[in-house]
């Protein structure tokens, strides 16, 4: 028999062939003298249209099959005379492999909240809008690897347990083979790390990019996509304990290049889920703009997702200094009536997403890029411009996130590397690999890291960063 998945058989033009198809049943429709059975095995958007007319099978049917269960039909391929649907299949044999309580089974076709969704992670794969994602959270990843490949990048896979706490992006989570119940103590009273796995102390890594440079510093090209991790206490709709980043890194290479490398990557993801993922975006997109009907008109995007994404790949992304957006954002209206939560009065505050958005969505609508950040707001790794006060960071902002990407060029003069050390009061001992770096054969060199979540959030449309990974991790929740 032709065993065949939804996606494909939806694609076939063998008409009048008998296929084995096996899914989870959607929804269903019974009736004296036919049955309509919508199936999905998340190959695809699509549901697959079964028609039962035969009266074994149809009581067989109305009994056994129910909203969830999982069933395997035998049947013949033939055109739809419906709207709805090109082909459907009439039902020959239908096996039932696993009952579905009705009674019981969360997941009804009818609207759930995504909170409730969210507390049913392990069902949510079942549903329509949570199928979408996953799929396209998976082209997007496939199109990432794809994009490095064809610029001839390396992919590096950077250490997740790591040493090194000097990046400063996030408290990091602990990781010990001590017993915490009874840990061995230092003359001092500290802990007595010497006795632990490592013999240090060591760490959930929240970034790869200090060994990414290692690695750029002689394969020049190189990425890393792989999870990271940050403790701080953030409950918002754009972050995670856990969520991947995607880092490439770049030797003999400037911010201006970095730009270009972001900016090209950003385009090329979004082209490619266009191309291929048409129907689970124009599907998101619907759902986006229902789900924003119920919220302030003002609050609400100013272009469907379809035409979000499209924009991406048409602009070109508006490129500003830091002390620009400072002084667009101190002398604009709804600064000056107090209606940012956190005020812009002083040069050197850090942006807070109130006001990365705002520059996003209200004063250019378009992606915009920063670059030129006060030293002072971050890491040590950054090249110090010529002013002494502002580094070469970019980040760039997109609409309904804020913040995408973090990246920069590196510091790669070795004095000047070490002198921002030491105002940091960060230990070269900790670091004198990183430094040697800048020690033998330096070169100039840029990276930057692509938040996937985020990046999964703007593509699909979703208002909260939990729906786009499929088991989140966040304050209080490690459930799944
Ligand atoms: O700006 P960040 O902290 O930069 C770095 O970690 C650099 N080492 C990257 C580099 O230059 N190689 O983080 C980079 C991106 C952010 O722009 C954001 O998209 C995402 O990672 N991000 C988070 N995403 C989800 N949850 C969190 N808690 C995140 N923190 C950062
Ligand atoms: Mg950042």
């Amino acid at each position: 028999m032709n065993k065949i998945s939804i996606q494909n058989i939806l694609k076939s033009s063998s008409l009048n062939t008998d296929f084995s198809v096996s899914g989870w049943v959607r929804n269903k429709r019974v009736s004296k003298k036919i049955a309509f059975i919508m199936l999905n095995d998340g190959s695809c958007i699509q549901d697959l249209q079964i028609i039962v007319e035969d009266s074994n099978l149809l009581v067989q049917v109305f009994k056994q099959i129910s909203i969830g269960s999982s069933i395997n039909v035998i049947g013949k391929l033939i055109q739809s005379a419906g709207k709805e649907q090109s082909f459907e299949l009439i039902a020959k044999e239908i096996k039932l492999i696993g009952y579905a309580d009705p009674e019981k089974y969360p997941i009804q076709p009818k609207k759930h909240t995504l909170d409730f969704l969210r507390k049913n992670a392990h069902l949510r794969f079942r549903t329509k809008t949570f199928s979408s994602i996953f799929r396209i959270r998976h082209a997007l990843s496939f199109a990432v690897h794809q994009f490095f490949n064809n610029n001839n990048f390396y992919y590096i896979n950077t250490p997740i347990i790591t040493s090194a706490d000097a990046e400063g992006a996030g408290e990091m989570f602990k990781v010990t083979s001590l017993d915490i119940n009874k840990l061995p103590l230092t003359d001092k009273g500290l802990v007595d790390y010497e006795k632990d796995f490592f013999s240090k102390q060591a760490n959930l890594t929240v970034s790869g990019q200090l060994e990414a440079e290692l690695a750029a510093l002689g394969l020049s090209k190189v990425y890393t996509f792989g999870p990271t991790f940050r403790a701080e206490n953030s409950n918002t709709s754009r972050h995670l304990a856990e969520f991947w980043m995607i880092e490439p890194e770049v030797a003999f290479s400037d911010i201006y290049d970095n730009i270009d490398l972001a900016t090209s990557l950003l385009k090329y993801v979004a082209k490619y889920v266009l191309e291929n993922y048409i129907d689970d975006i124009t599907f998101l997109s619907d759902r986006k703009e229902k789900e924003e009907q119920s919220i302030k008109k003002e609050d609400r995007s100013s272009k469907n997702l379809l035409d979000t994404i499209q924009h991406i790949i048409d602009t070109d992304f508006t490129t500003i200094t830091y002390t620009e957006a400072f002084k667009i954002l101190k002398n604009s209206k709804k600064n000056k009536k107090n209606k940012f939560q956190f005020p812009v009065n002083e040069w050197g505050i850090d942006f807070q997403s109130e006001h990365e958005r705002f520059l996003v969505e209200k004063e250019f609508n378009n992606p915009v890029v920063i670059i030129d950040y006060p030293k002072d707001i971050k890491a040590f790794y950054m090249r110090l411009n010529e002013d002494n006060k502002t580094v070469r960071a970019m980040d760039i902002l997109f609409s309904g996130i804020g913040e995408i990407i973090g990246g920069s060029q590196r510091e790669e003069r070795l004095d000047f590397l070490k002198k921002r050390m030491q105002e940091m009061y960060i230990p070269e001992k900790e670091l004198w690999w990183y430094i040697e770096t800048r020690c033998y054969g330096t070169v100039p060199h840029s990276g930057f890291g692509l938040g996937f979540e985020r990046l999964v959030q703007f593509i699909t449309g979703m208002s909260n960063i939990r729906d786009v990974i499929p088991f989140p991790r966040y304050p209080s929740q490690i459930e799944f």
